[in-house]
């Protein structure tokens, strides 16, 4: 596949006969919540014109001035929506694990498949084997095939490297997929993922809040620091421990919590002002109260439920408790090898009980907070950045979760 290298889409680019222009804004939105969730600002029959990569102009056809375009795209009958945002991916790994594909087949629980060498150890072992160039060109592969299913804006994790080289390895790659992607990426760093083999969780921490954190903090490698807080992983001392570190380097948290067990977790990262909780599988009373009070953002991932066979997110209770939701794959070699945003919207509607403008939403406004993206990506204002997808041809933006693990995308505009 050739490289897209930014900088890209100069000239003036008119779309014309749109049947539904998607997510359409006078200004930018932030967080949406509650209510806010049910609207879904539509123009219908519309244009679109994009100058330099920006948002130049959007109306109705009837009010179309005349435009001298550099390309006229006639998209009768499609729609023309802002492009996903993925707010939470492992996008940086060396290989699958279809062999773990294979035994859970056959029976074996994620815990199970992690006590067998498998799971995010597995990864580790494999990604320490991989130049770093090597890993940065898989990634960049799987890059350009989201964005080919409609991603526009992606969020990446470290933590297949659990030791300072392999994190710091991680890292660099997700920079330098920064620069050569015309769509931002936000870095993660993920040390406090799983316990390396032949160390305790004890000292592990250590090297964590110790060595990486700072050398990653002065090389300005993180946008954010996440963990796995989970029974046999980490628990809520070291995300509280994590969340202090990090905040001194003015770094902001995200955290992997309430997948299979509520630790608490989703308090403490509230405490500390995180900006998304992400799973949240299992949520209970204390959690929901927790988060009800709060900006944070829960972020729940359908693929993961689906793939892992586990509960899905009460994403539906989520925003009757006014609590902003966003959705996102996690695409991950693990438990969530998909890095289709369509279908996440799907399983959403599906799964979880979302309607479609809820769904919609969630994988884009709300995902571009839970990146700190609100003026960048996942709406259609004048003089934003112009990231949207055109679709195969549709009637209803329903029809997008409606045609489930599809791909309604035929154009991309980045
Ligand atoms: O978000 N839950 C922890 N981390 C990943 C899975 C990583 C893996 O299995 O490789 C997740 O699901
Ligand atoms: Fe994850």
């Amino acid at each position: 596949m050739p490289l897209r290298i930014k900088p890209k889409q100069t000239g003036k680019i008119l779309i014309r006969n749109i049947r539904q222009l998607v997510q359409v804004r006078p200004e930018p939105v932030g967080l949406l919540r509650g209510f806010a969730m049910n609207d879904l600002p539509v123009l219908e029959n519309a244009y679109l014109l994009i100058e330099n990569g920006r948002i130049a102009d959007f109306g109705r056809m009837e009010e179309m001035p005349v435009i001298h375009a550099d390309e006229t795209v006639d998209a009768a009958g499609r729609l023309v929506m802002p492009a996903w945002v993925d707010s939470h991916t492992h996008t940086v790994f060396a290989a699958s694990r279809y062999g773990e594909f294979m035994d859970k087949i056959k029976g074996l629980s994620y815990a199970e498949i992690a006590a067998k060498g498998g799971g995010i150890l597995n990864s580790a072992k494999q990604l320490e084997a991989v130049p770093e160039d090597e890993l940065l060109d898989r990634a960049l592969q799987r890059v350009l095939r989201m964005m080919q299913y409609g991603t526009g804006a992606l969020e990446i994790k470290s933590g297949y490297g659990l030791s300072v080289n392999g994190e710091l390895k991680m890292l660099r790659v997700i920079g330098r997929l920064k620069t050569l992607l015309p769509i931002p990426v936000k870095a993660t760093f993920l040390g406090a993922h799983a316990i390396p083999e032949g160390m305790s969780k004890e000292d592990y921490m250590k090297v964590v809040l110790d060595e990486m954190l700072p050398e990653i903090a002065s090389q300005n490698l993180a946008d954010y620091v996440d963990i796995f807080c989970e029974k046999g992983y980490f628990n809520v001392t070291d995300l509280e421990l994590l969340a202090e570190k990090a905040g001194k380097y003015g770094l902001k948290l995200k955290a992997h919590v309430n997948q299979f067990t509520s630790l608490g977790g989703v308090a403490t990262a509230v405490k500390h002002e995180a900006l998304s909780v992400d799973h949240l599988e299992v949520m209970t009373e204390t959690d929901f109260e927790a988060l009800e009070r709060s900006e944070t953002i829960a972020t729940v991932l359908p693929g993961c439920s689906f793939f892992l066979k586990i509960p899905y997110a009460p994403a539906k209770r989520i925003i009757e408790r006014n609590i902003p939701l966003a959705l996102a794959t996690d695409f991950n070699p693990g438990s969530a090898p998909s890095w289709n945003m369509n279908f996440m919207v799907s399983l959403a509607c599906i799964k979880q009980g979302l309607t479609p403008e809820q769904a919609i939403n969630a994988a884009t406004v709300n995902a571009a907070a839970a990146m700190e993206l609100s003026h960048e990506a996942g709406q259609i204002v004048r003089g934003m950045p112009a990231r949207v997808f055109m679709t195969i041809p549709l009637n209803h933006y329903g029809e997008i979760p409606y045609y489930f693990a599809t791909r309604p995308v035929d154009r991309i505009f980045y």
